[in-house]
């Protein structure tokens, strides 16, 4: 077969090259192996300067993608990033590979790199711009060089919001000036507000303030307090992976020209806030309603409302307050008993259940078991994610309402926490007239910003003028029905942010459209300002009261009278039928 054999040979003449081939590659990887030994044995007496160059080498190559003529970097190094989202004036700038030294933030960079402008705002009361320390290094080398030398350098991973925050004695502070801002914050780097992030707070020391559970809870990966932090940080330097700053511009004090919680219905902050805060507290959040608030519902549903008591209310108005709860809560009854299943016959008004409720009647829930106890190695209590705490069990019964009564204050602060298509009742509260001739009040709604920010509640308030004579039973009981009538009847989803403000909000959002110099005074937050008039609330101003007087008042410690259009106000005060 001399096809076959010629076949053959041709194939047996490449063979033996591929072999003599395969040969020299042996004896080479055994060269390079023996060479690689003796190179290792070098390097294993060699001094730590070299050590450290040797693996500064290998991270570059092996982990971490530089690309010297961008400042986005691919991957990881040392040199820290800067990305800034929104416009200057409430900007959120994300830092990654942050530094922490000695009470200071410091950015790690090299000669020539252009970085962001990234003044951010970190306190909602401090209209001080906020910069981190700069370190130029020479080349990356040098950058590198320094931060392998720091032998105690301690890494926080992970996404970090920093921000500052007075009175965390004060839930409504505390979740709305501090925690509810920095989420917004997050939310520009999406998806990081989903995930499990960590906070870095300025705060005071404080030995009650449950809030920082709160705070830690809610982030998922803890609070440091920045005043631990600057202690360690006295000799220790810290790099944190991510650190999102930029915050301060979300208050709820900083008010908006169309009187919202800023982010509430642009960003859909409120919602995406009040889900997360469920979950991170273990429980499930409040049941959807997409279009209307009737949905899931039936006529003949029990709805559950809730008169939250508030320091405001007198003792008078409580008796009142009780009076109208007992009326609703008879004929709730009365129709119970009277209708059996066979006999349909539709109710006159909604079925209503009233509970005149104390937020510090909740609990913790409690666990006892020898099993449960700390160990002396436990670094937190192990029930800590199985049991409920006391704000948890404060949430469980907001879950249930479908309305919501309070006066203004910190109970209003709460009312994000409701379900979709639930009512809120804000009863107002008086404040007093400083006249020299003249003793009298006015109303005030205070937190309507909030009932506006919230596009999945309703809000009715006590009629503004009728308020002047006290809290009284028939207008409670009417209020409280029309909240069962209005879900019923199903309201539309989401709701009109104007239409949940108070007629003193309302004339506020139409003066800030047409006198443009003065809600610039008030909803700018910029430190040539005068703060008495950014520290505004909407009664104070319709009234014509404290810093809005025509002579002025004493604000923070001088004389301020601050400036608007005084005929239009008393134009629109006619308009929106609010007597002084
Ligand atoms: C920097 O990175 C961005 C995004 O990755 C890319 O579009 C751009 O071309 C890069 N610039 C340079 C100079 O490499
Ligand atoms: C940030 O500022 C811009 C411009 O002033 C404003 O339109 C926007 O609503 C602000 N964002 C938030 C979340 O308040
Ligand atoms: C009324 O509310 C209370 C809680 O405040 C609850 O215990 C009770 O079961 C409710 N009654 C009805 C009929 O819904
Ligand atoms: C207050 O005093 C001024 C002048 O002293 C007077 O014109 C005014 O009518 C007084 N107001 C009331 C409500 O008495
Ligand atoms: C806010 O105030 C600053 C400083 O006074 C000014 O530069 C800026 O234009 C103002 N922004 C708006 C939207 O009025
Ligand atoms: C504030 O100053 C004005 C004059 O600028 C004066 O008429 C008024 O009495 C002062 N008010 C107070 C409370 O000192």
């Amino acid at each position: 077969m001399p096809t076959k054999t010629g076949l053959a040979q041709s194939i047996y003449i490449p063979f033996q090259t591929i072999f003599i081939i395969f040969l020299i590659t042996i004896v080479i990887v055994i060269l390079q192996s023996i060479y690689a030994a003796t190179h290792t044995a070098k390097i294993s007496i060699s001094t730590d300067d070299e050590v450290e160059s040797l693996l500064s080498i290998q991270i570059r190559q092996n982990h971490y993608l530089i690309q010297p003529d961008n400042v986005t970097h691919r991957g990881k190094t040392f040199e820290t990033t800067i990305q800034c989202r929104g416009p200057l004036y409430n900007q959120t700038c994300l830092f990654k590979n942050l530094y922490y030294f000695n009470r200071k933030f410091v950015i790690f960079t090299v000669n020539g790199r252009q970085l962001p402008d990234c003044r951010v705002y970190t306190n909602a009361f401090n209209l001080f711009e906020f910069t981190p320390q700069k370190r130029i290094f020479k080349t990356y080398e040098h950058l590198e060089k320094f931060v392998l030398a720091l032998s105690h350098m301690h890494i926080i991973p992970s996404t970090t919001v920093y921000f500052g925050q007075y009175w965390m004695h004060n839930i409504g502070h505390a979740l709305f000036d501090g925690l509810y801002p920095a989420f917004v914050a997050l939310m520009r780097f999406a998806p990081r507000h989903l995930q499990p992030f960590r906070i870095l707070a300025s705060i005071e020391p404080c030995d009650l303030c449950w809030s920082e559970d709160v705070y830690s809870r809610f982030a998922g990966l803890g609070l440091i307090k920045q005043y631990v932090l600057n202690h360690v940080s006295k000799s220790k330097w810290f790099m944190f992976d991510e650190v999102i700053i930029g915050s301060g511009k979300f208050c709820q004090r900083c008010v908006q020209p169309h009187l919202q919680l800023p982010g509430g219905v642009e960003l859909d902050a409120s919602r995406l806030f009040r889900n997360r805060m469920y979950r991170q507290m273990g429980l499930i959040p409040p049941l959807p309603r997409q279009k209307s608030s009737s949905e899931r519902r039936t006529p003949r549903d029990i709805l559950q409302a809730y008169v939250i008591h508030n320091k405001r209310f007198t003792n008078i108005e409580q008796k009142q307050i009780h009076k109208a709860i007992q009326e609703i809560n008879t004929y709730t009854n009365d129709y119970l008993s009277k209708t059996s299943d066979e006999t349909l016959v539709e109710p006159e008004w909604p079925l209503i259940n009233v509970t005149y409720f104390y937020y510090g009647s909740v609990s913790a829930q409690i666990i006892n078991g020898k099993q449960l106890k700390q160990t002396s190695t436990d670094s937190r209590s192990p029930v800590y994610e199985l049991t409920h705490t006391k704000f948890a069990s404060q949430l469980r019964i907001i879950r249930q309402m479908d309305i919501h009564i309070t006066g203004p204050g910190t109970g209003q602060m709460y009312q994000t926490f409701l379900p979709d298509g639930s009512v809120t009742v804000n009863l107002g509260g008086l404040r007093s007239k400083v006249l020299k001739n003249v003793s009298g009040f006015y109303t005030s709604f205070l937190e309507q910003h909030v009932t506006s920010g919230t596009p999945y509640i309703k809000g009715l308030y006590y009629p503004i003028n009728k308020r002047l004579r006290g809290i009284k039973k028939d207008e409670v009981l009417r209020l409280i029905r029309r909240a069962g009538q209005i879900i019923l009847n199903g309201f539309t989803l989401p709701v009109n942010p104007w239409g949940n403000l108070a007629p003193d909000g309302q004339l506020f959002v139409e003066m800030c459209t047409r006198d443009q110099k003065f809600c610039s005074s008030v909803t700018n937050r910029t430190i040539d300002k005068k703060y008495a008039c950014l520290d505004f609330w909407p009664e104070d101003f319709v009234h014509e009261q404290k810093q809005w007087k025509r002579e002025g008042s004493v604000r923070y410690g001088s004389n301020v009278s601050c400036a608007f259009n005084r005929l239009l106000l008393h134009q629109l005060r006619e308009k929106y039928q609010i007597k002084l």
